[in-house]
């Protein structure tokens, strides 16, 4: 099994460092919006800065950029990756229960002691993956997984992401007095 995860991460690496093969990828499916728009774009944007902080790397360097998000493609060194497909014959709203079924394993995966990573970082390699591991066709790779324990010891690990108040994204109806009285 460790084999065909080195099998894999091999591939990929190599066409992750070879810029002229990574202009000919393509995505399953839009995870990303086709433009980038605020406030999300300001949420991305401080969230790199916070990790590349962490990481001490400066905005600007691309070959330690490059190298740090590679490390997705070794599965972050974690012994186990899982990579998640659909049938292609399902609606857009399964993605809401696979999304689910995704967190499930997480949570799971965390009452056993152990840790995870969704990574949707290999979207860009399906067609790769699909090949290396025999995917059929009429399944439409939608998400990676690492599954391991985290290293507390790696810096990254101990980012800790904003949160925005619940006030901010919800809208409460509240029951007037009269209402409550009825
Ligand atoms: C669907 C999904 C895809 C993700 N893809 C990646 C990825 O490709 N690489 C990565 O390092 N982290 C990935 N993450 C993890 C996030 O970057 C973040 O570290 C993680 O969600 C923890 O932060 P949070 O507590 O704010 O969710 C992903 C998370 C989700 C939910």
């Amino acid at each position: 099994m460790e084999a065909a995860k080195e099998r894999l991460s091999d591939v990929i690496m190599r066409m992750y460092d070879d810029p002229s093969l990574m202009a000919m990828l393509d995505e399953p499916y839009d995870y990303y919006p086709q433009e980038w728009i605020s406030p999300y774009i300001d949420r991305r944007r401080k969230l790199g800065l916070d990790l590349y902080g962490l990481l001490g790397i400066q905005k600007g360097d691309k070959d330690r950029m490059h190298a740090q998000f590679g490390r997705n493609y070794r599965f972050f060194g974690a012994p186990v990756g899982l990579m998640f497909t659909i049938d292609r014959g399902m609606g857009r709203g399964s993605l809401i229960d696979y999304g689910m079924f995704m967190q499930s394993i997480m949570i799971a995966a965390r009452a056993r002691g152990l840790d995870t990573c969704p990574q949707i970082a290999f979207t860009t390699f399906h067609r790769l993956i699909a090949d290396e591991l025999g995917i059929p066709e009429q399944q439409m790779f939608v998400c990676g997984m690492s599954l391991g324990y985290a290293d507390p010891s790696c810096i990254e690990n101990s980012l800790v992401t904003d949160r925005e108040t619940v006030a901010s994204f919800t809208i409460f109806h509240e029951t007037t007095n009269k209402e409550a009285e009825q």
